[in-house]
């Protein structure tokens, strides 16, 4: 495939991912408060801090390359909102396996962004600065991970009657990865 096309999927899926991600965390927030759980908040609150950084720069990289954004996004965002609102309705156990289902799921996604991008650090061959590129992918991946730790060191010795929603909540994430890329 075409390198530039490459890294124009790549900007456009994590743009959707990033905003996936603000959206669960939202919808987390609103149950929480709902709730009245002030302690989880906290942790949720926290974390989509972080997720609106995260956005914002692959926000800005979709702006300044002219990359059009996937078009699913209001599904992504319902969906993505359903999901955090529902999770953290249910319990906090639920709340924190869709973090680490999530983040999971994005670290592995993550890790073969910086692989490709180590490969290709001397196609140098568009606008968009590969090195910066990488340097903040690998940011935003140290924080999801500091994400998931969060959410098992919540709960951690619970998940386990958890398996199917955390294993449907992967799947659903890389489906999502998948047709965020294209379309
Ligand atoms: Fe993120
Ligand atoms: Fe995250």
């Amino acid at each position: 495939m075409d390198f530039e096309k490459k890294l124009h999927e790549i900007i456009r899926v994590d743009h959707a991912g990033e905003f996936g991600a603000k959206v669960i965390y939202n919808g987390q927030i609103v149950a929480l408060k709902l709730k009245k759980d002030e302690e989880t908040l906290k942790l949720v609150e926290h974390m989509k801090k972080q997720e609106d950084v995260h956005f914002d720069y692959f926000n800005e990289e979709i702006k300044k390359h002219k990359i059009r954004p996937t078009v699913l996004h209001p599904v992504w965002k319902l969906g993505g909102f359903a999901l955090g609102f529902l999770t953290a309705i249910i319990d906090k156990k639920a709340a924190m396996v869709c973090t680490t289902a999530v983040e999971e799921t994005i670290d592995k996604h993550y890790q073969e962004q910086i692989e490709f991008l180590e490969k290709s650090e001397q196609n140098q061959v568009n606008q968009i600065n590969l090195e910066n590129l990488k340097n903040k992918i690998q940011k935003f991946r140290d924080e999801e991970l500091e994400h998931r730790d969060i959410a098992y060191e919540n709960k951690a010795a619970e998940f386990s009657a958890y398996t199917p929603l955390s294993a449907l909540i992967k799947s659903t994430v890389k489906v999502a990865i998948t047709l965020s890329k294209k379309i």
